[in-house]
C-alpha cells in the first residue's frame, strides 16, 4: 500500500485530520491488512501535493487512534485491521469537528450538572467526611458505598447482601475484577458469538482464550452452550443477558434458567454484565438470580447515570469478596472513593432513579426518531436500548457502509468489531443514537444512513480496484 493517497475531496476540516479520516475508513472497510506499509511521509506530501508537516501531523494522530505504528528501517505500517480493537476510528473529541459520532453507546444527556454541583457542596460541607473520602479506603469499597450497590442491584431484582458486593470504577474494570478473581492465563471463557468488544480486550489482557457461542433471537442457544461445554473445560461465561451489546436482545426467563442449569451442571462460572438492566422496561430476573451460587454480577452507573463517575459493582458468589477485592487491590487498589461517594448519595437518596428516568424519556424520544427514518430496514432495537443493530441490505458491506458514512459525516461501527471469531461477523453496522449530542444532530445522521442504504455501495459503481 506505499502508493496509497486518499481522495479528499468529499472531506471537510483540516487536511491532516482529513487524511487520518481517511485512512480509518479505508482500516474500517477491510482495505488494509494489519502490517501492510504506507507511503513515506514525503511519497504521500508529493503526490497529494500537501506538506510534508500536514502528513506528518496525519500520521501522528492515526497513530494516536492506535490505527498505524513506525520502526526504524520498517517504516510506517498499519497496526489494526478493521474491527482489531473496537473503537479505533474515533478521534479525540477535540478532534471531531463536524463528525457525528455514533460508535460509542453513551447515554443521552441529561440535566444532572445543577445534582453534581448540590452533592459536591454536600460533601465539602462535611470536613471529617472529606478528609477520609480524600484517603485510602477498603478494597472493596466502603461499607455504605457497598450498601448503595446492594440498593442499585435491587432495584434490578437481585436481592444481595452488601458484604458480598465489591466496589470497581465502573462495568469495566468489574468484568476485568471478576476473571482476574476466577481464571488464570490459557483458560478458556465463552461468550455471546457477537459481544462487547470489552471482553476482548479483557481476555487478550489476562490471557484468556474465548469461545464465541451461537446466539438467536432470545441470545445464548443453549445447545450450543452446552456442546461447547462438553467439548472442553470452559471456565466461565461472560453475557449480556438484558439488552445485549451488540443486538439490543434481551432473554426471556426460561432461557436463563435453562443457561443457568447447563453452567452449573458443567462447573462454569457466569460473569453476567448487566449494565443496561434499568434501561429495560420489563426484564426478566437476572441469571445471577437462577445461580447465586455460581455467578459474578456486573453492574455500574454509566449507561443509566453517569459513565465520568466510573462507578460499578460486581457481586461475587458467597466466599468471593476477599477474591474480588484482591483483583481490585491490583489493578488500582479502589475505586476513586469521591466520585463514589456521588454515586452512592444519587442512589441512597433516590436522585439516581430521578436521572435514570430523565434519560429513559430521552432514549424513548430518540429511539422513535430513528425507528421513522429508519424502521423499514431489518433493524433490532428493543425499547430501553442506547442503540440500533441494522442488518444491511445487499449489495452493501458493514465495513463500506460505515466507510461512507464516515465520508459524509457519520461515524458507526462494523458487526466485526463485536465478533467473537470472524466467521461471527454478520453485515450488520450499530448505530449508537443515544451519543448524538442533540436530535438535529440525531436527524442529520440517521437521515444521511437512509439515504446511503437507498445508494449504490462504491464496489457496484466499479470504483473499488
Ligand atoms: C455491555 C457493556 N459492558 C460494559 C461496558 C463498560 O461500562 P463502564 O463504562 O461502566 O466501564 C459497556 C460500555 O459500553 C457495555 O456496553
Amino acid at each position: 500500500m506505499t502508493n496509497w493517497a486518499p481522495d479528499l475531496a468529499s472531506r471537510n476540516g483540516p487536511r491532516y485530520l482529513a487524511i487520518a479520516d481517511a485512512l480509518a475508513a479505508d482500516v474500517a472497510a477491510g482495505r488494509f491488512h494489519a502490517g501492510d506499509r504506507l507511503p513515506t511521509h514525503r511519497d504521500l506530501a508529493w503526490r497529494m501535493g500537501v506538506t510534508v508537516g500536514t502528513v506528518s501531523r496525519a500520521y501522528a494522530e492515526a497513530e494516536r487512534r492506535g490505527l498505524i505504528g513506525g520502526e526504524v528501517g520498517r517504516g510506517t505500517y498499519v497496526r489494526a485491521a478493521s474491527g482489531d480493537l473496537g473503537n479505533l476510528m474515533s478521534p479525540a473529541p477535540d478532534a471531531m469537528g463536524n463528525l457525528i459520532d455514533l460508535t460509542f453507546n453513551f447515554p443521552p444527556p441529561a440535566a444532572e450538572g445543577g445534582v453534581l454541583g448540590e452533592t459536591l457542596a454536600e460533601i465539602a460541607a462535611d470536613t471529617g467526611l472529606l478528609q477520609s473520602l480524600l484517603s485510602y479506603q477498603s478494597c472493596a469499597g466502603r461499607r455504605s458505598h457497598r450498601a448503595a450497590g446492594a440498593k442499585w442491584l435491587a432495584l434490578g431484582g437481585l436481592e444481595v447482601d452488601p458484604d458480598r458486593i465489591v466496589v470497581t470504577g465502573g462495568a469495566q474494570h468489574g468484568m476485568l475484577t471478576a476473571l482476574a478473581a476466577l481464571t488464570r492465563p490459557g483458560d478458556r471463557v465463552a461468550a455471546e458469538a457477537l459481544s462487547y468488544p470489552g471482553i476482548k480486550l479483557a481476555a487478550r489482557l489476562l490471557g484468556l482464550r474465548l469461545d464465541g457461542v451461537a446466539m438467536d433471537d432470545d441470545g445464548l442457544i443453549p445447545e450450543a452452550f452446552d456442546a461447547l461445554c462438553r467439548s472442553g473445560d470452559i471456565k466461565a461465561l461472560y453475557c449480556v443477558p438484558t439488552l445485549q451489546n451488540p443486538t439490543t436482545l434481551t432473554m426471556p426467563a426460561e432461557r436463563r434458567a435453562a443457561i443457568a442449569e447447563i453452567a452449573r451442571r458443567h462447573g462454569v462460572a457466569i460473569v453476567e454484565d448487566d449494565i443496561m438492566r434499568l434501561l429495560a422496561p420489563d426484564a426478566p430476573p437476572p441469571l445471577s438470580y437462577y445461580a447465586p451460587d455460581i455467578s459474578y454480577y456486573i453492574t455500574s452507573l454509566s449507561k443509566t447515570v453517569a459513565p465520568g463517575l466510573r462507578l460499578g459493582f460486581v457481586a461475587g458468589p458467597a466466599g468471593a469478596a476477599e477474591r474480588l477485592a484482591a483483583a481490585v487491590r491490583t489493578a488500582c487498589w479502589m475505586a476513586a472513593p469521591l466520585t463514589v461517594e456521588v454515586g452512592a448519595r444519587w442512589i441512597a437518596d433516590g436522585r439516581a432513579e430521578r436521572i435514570l428516568a430523565a434519560r429513559r424519556r430521552e432514549m424513548a424520544r430518540r429511539r422513535a426518531r430513528v425507528l421513522d427514518v429508519l424502521g423499514q430496514h431489518d433493524v433490532k432495537c428493543s425499547e430501553g436500548s442506547l442503540h440500533l443493530w441494522l442488518n444491511v441490505p445487499d449489495p452493501w458491506h458493514a465495513g463500506t457502509l460505515a466507510a461512507e458514512a464516515r465520508a459524509r459525516g457519520v461515524a458507526i461501527t462494523p458487526a466485526d468489531a463485536f465478533a467473537i471469531r470472524r466467521r461471527d461477523a454478520t453485515h450488520a453496522i450499530r448505530v449508537c443514537f443515544g451519543a448524538a449530542p442533540d436530535m438535529a444532530a440525531l436527524d442529520r445522521a440517521v437521515n444521511i444512513l437512509a439515504e446511503l442504504l437507498k445508494s449504490e455501495p462504491p464496489e457496484a459503481l466499479g470504483t473499488v480496484v
